[in-house]
C-alpha cells in the first residue's frame, strides 16, 4: 500500500459498535471506508451518524454484498454465531486480492465471559477451514474495545495484535494500521496465534467488569 487515500475498506456488519468505530478510525486516517449491512437503510443511518466526525472522505453506506465487492480490506465484524453463514454468503462477491479481517470473538456469559471452544482451536482457524483458500485471512483488532473506538474524543493507545498464515497479508495490514492514530500494530505471527488472542480478550472483558470501565486492552512493553 503506498497511500492509505487509496486503501478501499468493507465493513461486514458494520452497524454494530465495534464497526462503527472501525469504520470512524479507518476514515479519519484517510481511507476509504464503507459501512456494509445488511440493510441500506441501516448502514446509511450508521455512516451519516459518524460523518459529524469525519472531516474529509465521508464514510459510504452500502448493502454487504455490493460494499465487498469494490474493496481492498474486508473486515468481519459480524458476532461470531453468524460469521461463517455471512461469509458463504458473501464470498463469490470478494475480490480477487481482497483480504479478509476477521475481528469476532467466540464468547458467551454465563457468570462472566467465557470463550466458546471451537474444535479449531480459534474463531478465525473455524472460519479459515471454510473459507476459500485463495482468501488471504488476517486475524485482527480483536482486542480493541468497541467502546473506545466508537468515541470520538477517545485517544487510542492499544496494541493491535495481528495473525496470518499469509506473511505478505499480515504484513499488508500492519502497515495499514500504522495510519491509525493510536494504534499500533504488533506481529503476532501465524493464524494460531488467534487462539491466545481471543482468550486475551475475554480476559480483557473480564477486567473491564471487575474494574467497572470498558476500555481494557493491551499493550505489549519491550519493542523497539
Ligand atoms: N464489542 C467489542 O468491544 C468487541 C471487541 C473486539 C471484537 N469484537 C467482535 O466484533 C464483532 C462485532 O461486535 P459488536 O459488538 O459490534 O456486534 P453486534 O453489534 O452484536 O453486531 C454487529 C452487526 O452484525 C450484524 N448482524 C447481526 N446479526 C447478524 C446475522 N444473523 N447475520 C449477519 N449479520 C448480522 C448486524 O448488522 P446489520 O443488522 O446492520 O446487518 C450488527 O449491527 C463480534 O464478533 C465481536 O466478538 C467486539
Amino acid at each position: 500500500m503506498s497511500n492509505i487515500k487509496d486503501l478501499r475498506i468493507a465493513i461486514i456488519g458494520g452497524t454494530g459498535e465495534e464497526g462503527r468505530g472501525l469504520a470512524l478510525r479507518w476514515a479519519r486516517a484517510g481511507a476509504q471506508v464503507t459501512i456494509g449491512s445488511r440493510s441500506v437503510e441501516r448502514a446509511k443511518e450508521a455512516a451519516d451518524e459518524l460523518n459529524r466526525f469525519v472531516e474529509h472522505n465521508p464514510i459510504g453506506y452500502a448493502r454487504n454484498r455490493d460494499a465487498v465487492s469494490n474493496a481492498d480490506f474486508l473486515l468481519l465484524t459480524v458476532p461470531f454465531a453468524h460469521a461463517v453463514s455471512t461469509i458463504e454468503e458473501l464470498q463469490t462477491y470478494f475480490p480477487e486480492g481482497a483480504i479478509l479481517i476477521d475481528i469476532t470473538v467466540p464468547v458467551f456469559f454465563e457468570k462472566g465471559a467465557r470463550y466458546v471452544e471451537l474444535p479449531e482451536g480459534s474463531a478465525s482457524e473455524h472460519l479459515r477451514a471454510r473459507l476459500s483458500e485463495n482468501i488471504p485471512l488476517v486475524a485482527a483488532f480483536k482486542t480493541e474495545p468497541a467502546h473506545l473506538l466508537v468515541d470520538p474524543d477517545e485517544k487510542l493507545d492499544c496494541d493491535v495484535l495481528v495473525a496470518s498464515d499469509s506473511k505478505e497479508a499480515r504484513a499488508r495490514v500492519c502497515e495499514a494500521i500504522r495510519s491509525i492514530d493510536g494504534l499500533r500494530p504488533v506481529d503476532a505471527g501465524p493464524l494460531y496465534s488467534a487462539r491466545t488472542i481471543e482468550r486475551m480478550t475475554v480476559l480483557a472483558i473480564g477486567i473491564n467488569r471487575r474494574y467497572k470501565i470498558k476500555t481494557a486492552c493491551y499493550r505489549i512493553v519491550g519493542l523497539s
